[in-house]
């Protein structure tokens, strides 16, 4: 489990240059990164197709020795049968809550598998969802674009969802907010409440990544 003490910054590695992948999310550990976003999809519950257990393993022997920890958060039609390959490599696992009708079942599965259990909910998905199942989710990864591709831009009204989730949720639940983060966007969704913000283009496609990390990371606070 791991509850943020404070907003941290989370490098989306979908974005990072995969030829120097080792190199790139080291530097970043050194910048003071603790937890690194995995994006994962099938073709089927987003348009796109990314990575599987393989990549995670990657990532987590690169960010591991230095005290990373790693976030998987799988786009994935009925995610079930691929928790067992992806646990060894993460800490925190994310399932969507329109891709699965037994989100009770699949969030126990994650933490008997020993990861933090979370809820991806899309924009358009309602926080009902995600508060029948407190008690046994760990955190929610609040969308801020539709799911599927990285460097899109932040849904305004997410703010305001994050702030009802934070009312309606127990302290120990946190939120995760995904897609779109940058210097302009990331100090409405710290100040509703996240504690997890997601950043792919915003790090990986700034000419200095560690700088615009460092830039993030301190407006998180
Ligand atoms: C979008 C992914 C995000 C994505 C964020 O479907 O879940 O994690 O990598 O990318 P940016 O920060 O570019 O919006
Ligand atoms: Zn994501």
């Amino acid at each position: 489990m791991i509850p943020p003490e404070r907003p941290l910054v989370l490098p989306s590695v979908m974005s990072a240059d995969m030829t120097a992948l080792g190199g790139q999310l080291g530097e970043l550990c050194a910048a003071g990164a603790r937890v690194f976003h995995v994006d994962v999809m099938d073709g089927h519950f987003v348009p796109n197709l990314t990575v599987g257990p393989d990549f995670a393993a990657a990532v987590a022997r690169s960010v591991r020795p230095h005290g990373g920890l790693v976030d998987v958060h799988l786009m994935v039609e009925r995610p079930g049968y691929l928790l067992e390959a992806f646990a060894p490599h993460a800490d925190a696992i994310s399932v969507h809550a329109e891709a699965d009708p037994h989100l009770h079942r699949l969030l126990g599965e994650i933490r008997r598998l020993g990861c933090a259990a979370g809820i991806a909910i899309n924009p358009g998905t309602p926080i009902d969802f995600v508060t029948a199942l407190v008690g046994v989710v760990d955190y929610v990864n609040c969308m801020a674009v539709n799911p599927g591709f990285a460097g899109q831009s932040f849904i305004p009204t997410t703010p305001d969802k994050v702030a009802r989730l934070r009312t309606e949720l127990p302290d120990e639940v946190w939120i995760e907010v995904d897609g779109g983060i940058a210097p302009g966007t990331l100090p409405a969704a710290r100040d509703a409440g996240a504690s997890w913000l997601v950043s792919a283009s915003a790090i990986f496609g700034a000419e200095d990544p560690v700088g615009a990390y460092r830039r993030l990371a301190e407006l998180a606070g």
